[in-house]
């Protein structure tokens, strides 16, 4: 099981969530958040101009899944976020230990594969 962080530029959200449904991966987490991803910013002072990182709105998504799931949901995820510019993001792929789903107590692969409704 991995966890998918992807940080993504707001305005490709829906395509992304599209490509991930088509992709067959359910369940995320979504968060609104700054970030910072090497581009400068030129503030000018009295003294002349200065640089400081420049900070960004980006939606940030968090996608746990199993391993059959996790090269289809970074090829969704980067087939969609992508426009070519600088700041399209980042994916960051991270083992996880555990995972339970709380109504029924299930743990791990049973935990993150989808439940027929
Ligand atoms: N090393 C990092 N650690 C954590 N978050 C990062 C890192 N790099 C980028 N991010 C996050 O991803 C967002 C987008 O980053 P960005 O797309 O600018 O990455 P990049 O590596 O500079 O690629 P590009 O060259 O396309 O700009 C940042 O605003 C930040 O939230
Ligand atoms: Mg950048």
């Amino acid at each position: 099981m991995k966890l998918i962080i992807a940080v993504i530029r707001p305005e490709q959200l829906s395509d992304v969530l599209e490509a991930l449904f088509r992709a067959e991966v359910r369940g995320l987490t979504i968060s609104r958040v700054q970030g910072h991803g090497g581009e400068m910013e030129h503030v000018e002072n009295y003294r002349g101009t200065t640089v400081k990182m420049a900070l960004s709105e980006k939606v940030r998504l968090e996608i746990a899944v199993s391993e059959p799931f996790v090269r289809p949901a970074i090829d969704a995820i980067i087939e969609a976020a992508r426009t070519g510019e600088v700041g399209d993001g980042k994916i960051m792929v991270l083992p996880i230990e555990s995972i339970y789903r709380i109504r029924t107590g299930e743990s791990d692969r049973d935990a993150v594969t989808p439940v027929p409704s």
